[in-house]
């Protein structure tokens, strides 16, 4: 049997083989953040299809943290019936499934919050700092989101510290320029993902695992995480006895290609604008293309670098994995326990039992991007590789 088959545990939680859907936001939560029967019956495909380990979408934990308005939220007690019937639909088919939460920050819009987004510092006019109680008022929300995922019945939670939200903000020399506790020095901009895991820890049951997405690399236009920052977090991270390091790099506003390298969907994201903005960005993008091409494992490299320095944690990159030769030749010597995957399952919900039954040698998906525009344009996620939807 392949290797790829084989199970293997998060803390205590065992999974049926090493495939993992990393989160994928697929804006089909009700516009209050609630979950929808599109959504559970787009999660029960995927655990259909045979992956060992679901990872929800991002998960609001705070209305002033919602991403966009088809994003999911676990910021009030009436959410949590929604979530165990998710929960429910995934454990009947054989997967488990991990809860990410997070909070934008400023990544998001006074449209989507109405309010100016917080962050750690306001680096322009249309954001605002975080007051030191608007601070504890957030890691708090991760708390009571946390006892809220426990309630729903969720095999673990892993929160999003990457991708430019307010935890990699905290992180990042790019986003904060305090000079209070929570920044200023690498142990105090680190005292925000501490203080919220330090909280989690102690409502989650035993055997329960949490992980931490981290960045090993911003990408920002002046230096943000780097991959010796990175490294850095990570020890301490593994230091505060967390159960797994999912690697990948780029924010979703300023560097959304090094996060999904590939094709620039230039045509696809303009979509969203309207004119006569749209034919600006066009233009814009366009001149990206072939910029950032596709590289198999694209984050591994750096998440050999961060396992070196996190002990028994196990840390798995996530970013490009896309040929099945490539995928158990790593996983058999031991360069990571899991292969993570997001676009793939996008386009082949049932890409593992394909895999199973050698019925291919790769992923289908051309990393064309054009469902991560979906994203940006707050329309249904799904592969659009063939057409996407007009205007
Ligand atoms: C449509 C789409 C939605 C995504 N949503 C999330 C999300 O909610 N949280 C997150 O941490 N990453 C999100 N990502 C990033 C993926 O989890 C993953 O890091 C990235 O796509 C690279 O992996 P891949 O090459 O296997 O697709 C998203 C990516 C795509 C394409
Ligand atoms: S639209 Fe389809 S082929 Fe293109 S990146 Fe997304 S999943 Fe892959």
């Amino acid at each position: 049997m392949s290797i790829l088959f084989t199970p293997h545990k998060l803390n205590e939680l065992q999974l049926r083989n090493r495939f993992i859907f990393s989160a994928c936001e697929d804006n089909l939560a009700s516009e209050q953040g609630f979950v929808s029967d599109a959504l559970i019956a787009k999660n029960r495909k995927i655990a259909q299809g045979g992956v060992g380990l679901i990872i929800t979408s991002h998960i609001a934990v705070h209305p002033l943290g919602r991403t966009r308005k088809r994003q999911l939220g676990l910021f009030h007690d009436d959410m949590v019936p929604g979530f165990e019937k998710l929960v429910a639909a995934v454990h009947a088919h054989g997967a488990k499934i991990i809860f990410q939460l997070g909070h934008a920050g400023s990544q998001t819009k006074a449209a989507v919050i109405g309010r100016k987004p917080l962050g750690p510092s306001a680096l322009n006019a249309d954001m605002a700092e975080m007051s030191p109680d608007q601070i504890q008022e957030a890691v708090l929300a991760f708390r009571q989101a946390a006892e809220r995922a426990v309630a729903a019945r969720a095999d673990g939670i892993q929160l999003h510290g990457a991708h430019g939200y307010l935890i990699n903000q905290f992180l990042s020399p790019y986003f904060n320029h305090r000079h209070d506790t929570w920044g200023g020095n690498p142990e105090n901009m680190f005292r925000f993902l501490k203080s919220v895991t330090l909280e989690i820890q102690q409502v989650l049951p035993k055997g329960m695992p949490l992980l931490i997405k981290l960045n090993c690399n911003d990408y920002t236009p002046k230096p943000g995480i780097t991959p010796e920052l990175a490294v850095a977090y990570a020890e301490r991270s593994a230091g505060l006895n967390i159960h797994g390091i999912e690697v990948s790099c780029g924010t979703s506003l300023l560097s959304p290609w090094n996060m999904c390298r590939g094709a620039v969907p230039a045509k696809e994201i303009a979509a969203s604008f309207p004119e006569p903005h749209r034919t600006k960005v066009e233009n814009i993008l366009s001149g990206l293309e072939g910029k950032f091409t596709m590289q198999e494992g694209y984050n591994l490299a750096a998440a050999e670098k961060i396992r070196l320095k996190s002990g028994a944690v196990p840390v798995f990159p996530v970013g490009g994995f896309r040929r099945v030769a490539h995928m158990e030749e790593l996983v058999s010597s031991g360069r990571t326990d899991f292969i993570s995957m997001c676009r793939p399952f996008i386009r082949q919900p049932h890409l593992v039992k394909q895999i199973q039954k050698g019925e291919l040698d790769a992923a289908a998906c051309t990393s064309c991007n054009r469902c991560l525009a979906a994203v940006a344009g707050d329309i249904p996620v799904r592969c659009y590789q063939k057409q996407f939807p007009k205007p």
